[in-house]
């Protein structure tokens, strides 16, 4: 059974730490963590939009912390999924030789959904409707555990 799950998307600042957050919420039994691929903003909590998005469907995602992908990770964790075929890409460049871990994209776990990706809010502005497909998404996942 999978046990290990690492969420991952650019700034790991709204994507990942919101899916992190949402997936948790519904499969506290698993271990979860989340990165994003670039360093701008390692160290920071989620983005205060996103936060407060979270927070009106009663997720307190404040205690994230922001750190950047790394190498180790296809070790640490058994599922690694991104968010967008950027992500993909970005992750698969850093799989070390040998390593088979599983890396999915988040939708692939919500196959009627209208997106075949996570669109980035910190551009789009539009906090709710990714949550909205990260909930969709994420309740696929874990049924599919
Ligand atoms: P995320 O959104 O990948 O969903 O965390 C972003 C947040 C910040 C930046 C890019 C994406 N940035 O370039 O600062």
């Amino acid at each position: 059974m999978t046990t290990r799950i690492l969420f991952v998307c650019l700034g790991n600042i709204c994507r990942s730490p919101a899916a992190e957050g949402v997936f948790r919420s519904l499969a506290p039994e698993v271990e979860t963590d989340s990165a994003g691929t670039g360093d701008w903003h390692i160290g920071e909590p989620p983005y205060a939009p996103m936060q407060r998005a979270a927070k009106a469907r009663g997720l307190d995602i404040f205690g994230l912390r922001a750190r950047q992908f790394h190498a180790d990770d296809f070790v640490d964790f058994d599922l690694i999924i991104g968010m967008d075929d950027t992500n993909i890409a970005d992750i698969e460049r850093l799989r070390p030789a040998g390593s088979d871990t599983a890396v999915k994209r988040l939708t692939d776990f919500a196959p009627n959904a209208r997106m075949d990706h996570v669109p980035d809010p910190y551009y789009t502005r539009d906090f709710d409707s990714v949550l909205d497909l990260i909930e969709e998404a994420a309740g696929g996942l874990r049924a599919a555990l």
